[in-house]
């Protein structure tokens, strides 16, 4: 690659970064395999197991509204953190449908999708040898960037035996005294399991008893 070499950090590789095996982004690999077994097979029924991607036609509805105010002048410029009409209404949509009261606009972040917040949420708290606790399968942005910033991931495995929850109690101490994050994600993908109150009520008293923050996606 030339010039290149010398640039790429070291968090990637370094020098070595053109010369590492190639390895295929593990969804790449699944939509390939999706395609290939598609062309061999037409008529086949398959449920894809992939990353969630807007593969369906938007209603023609949203067409429409996307085609009109694409050319309105207030719809130019940058919005860094969305309006504040879409603060508002995430305002009020937590409170309404998860009793979240008390809620102000600073509390709301935007981003254009829930992978760039993923990634994000480590850059802030994610130090050297600090830990990120997640479920195995799980989708992996999150522990992806905590792994570039120095920082390890701890796998819980999700199976049928602990009916795709994470046994919290099988925790060692050590890990626990160095964990900063716990990530869960109902309904679930892949597993397609859902949480209970229970379920969160659990996390909650678990992060707070740890001091571990918790990231729901
Ligand atoms: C569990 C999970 N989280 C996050 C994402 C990323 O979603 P977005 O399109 O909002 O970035 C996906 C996409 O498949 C996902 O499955």
């Amino acid at each position: 690659m030339g010039f290149l070499d010398n640039l790429i950090a070291n968090s990637l590789g370094g020098s070595s970064f053109f010369n590492a095996p190639k390895k295929l982004y593990k969804f790449e690999k699944i939509k390939q395999l999706t395609h290939e077994t598609i062309k061999k097979n037409p008529n086949i029924k398959l449920i894809d197991m992939g990353v969630g991607e807007p593969d369906k036609m938007a209603d023609e509805l949203i067409c429409d509204v996307l085609n009109n105010e694409c050319r309105k002048p207030e719809n130019r410029y940058y919005a860094d953190n969305g309006i504040e009409e879409f603060q508002e209404a995430v305002c009020r949509y937590l409170n309404n449908v998860y009793g979240i009261e008390n809620l102000t606009i600073s509390n709301v972040m935007h981003g254009i999708g829930s992978k760039s917040i993923l990634a994000m949420i480590p850059i802030c708290f994610i130090n050297p040898g600090d830990i990120c606790i997640m479920p195995s399968p799980a989708y992996p942005t999150l522990g992806t960037y905590t792994k570039l910033l120095g920082g390890e991931i701890y796998n819980i495995p999700l199976c049928k035996e602990n009916n795709f929850y994470m046994d919290l109690n099988s925790i060692p101490n050590d890990i626990l005294k160095r964990a900063k994050m716990i990530y869960v994600n109902y309904p679930n993908n892949p597993t397609g399991q859902v949480a209970t109150y229970e379920f969160y009520k659990d996390i909650v008293d678990f992060a707070k008893k740890n001091n571990i923050l918790v990231v729901s996606d």
